[in-house]
């Protein structure tokens, strides 16, 4: 796992702006996964203004999805991919997938959505936040280190950290459709972005903690290719830091 440690939001979506250039221009990006959240939204603004025409022809997934948003509901992870990613990335609609979070399709959503994104050849970038409860995507602790997509039930915890999008704190769904951890770690590499304070326990359990399901975001240990990009505040808690900065001060020219 490399830790890269940046001097405030901007520069860490422009360094995971960085890999996701690079992958591109290596011919190697066709699939890219998004995360909704506050934390990746400098990595699509960077990305909005180097305009690259391999991005724009990307298929996209996103990881997760509330259950039981009417359709069109401005908070649904299916409108806020609209608005965050595929409108700013210029993506084509027809090719950005969201989980189906609608009562009807339930028990289908998790094996329709392993089957969609087995069939565009896999993820070739994925990038990731962080919740406060470790949760990435909507993994929350005690998921299985190997799970699919599924529904899954969101914590008190988190339902309070997503009311500030909605009228109330009553109004957040308490289920999701979410990737699995499993179905994360298959994605060929992952950027993690973390900022703020909020984020440095979180942020230091998954990097430097064992790998437990009470820290989902720790089975990223397992993955051979990780970035975890944050800013000062959430790399406040980790204790190699140091070491990190030499890490990245010495890497080699063709390493992004
Ligand atoms: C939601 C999403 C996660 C995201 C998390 C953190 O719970 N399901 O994918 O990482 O929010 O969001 P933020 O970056 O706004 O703190």
């Amino acid at each position: 796992m490399q830790v890269v440690v940046t001097t405030d939001q901007e520069a860490a979506g422009e360094y995971a702006a960085d890999i996701v250039q690079r992958r591109a221009e290596e011919g190697a990006l066709h699939v890219l996964g998004v995360a909704t959240g506050s934390s990746p939204l400098p990595v699509y603004e960077a990305l909005e203004r180097r305009a690259l025409a391999a991005v724009r022809a990307a298929r996209a997934f996103a990881l997760d999805e509330y259950v039981g948003l009417p359709p069109g509901h401005p908070e649904s992870y299916r409108s806020v991919i609209a608005r965050e990613v595929t409108d700013r990335l210029g993506l084509d609609p027809a090719r950005v997938e969201v989980p189906d979070g609608s009562v009807e399709g339930l028990r289908t959503a998790g094996a329709r959505y392993e089957e969609l994104i087995a069939a565009a050849g896999g993820v070739d970038v994925q990038i990731l936040g962080i919740g406060t409860t470790g949760h990435i995507g909507f993994n929350e602790p005690t998921s299985s280190l190997a799970s699919r997509t599924r529904v899954k039930t969101l914590t008190e915890q988190t339902r309070r950290d997503n009311a500030r999008f909605f009228d109330s704190p009553d109004d957040v769904p308490r289920h999701c459709v979410t990737q699995g951890l499993g179905t994360i770690l298959d994605a060929r590499e992952i950027v993690l972005v973390a900022i703020g304070s909020r984020k440095a326990a979180a942020v230091a359990a998954a990097v430097e903690g064992p790998v437990t399901a009470m820290c989902p975001a720790s089975v990223l240990q397992l993955h051979p290719r990780v970035t975890v990009v944050v800013d000062e505040a959430a790399a406040a808690e980790l204790r190699l830091r140091a070491y990190y900065d030499e890490v990245f001060a010495h890497r080699p020219d063709w390493q992004v």
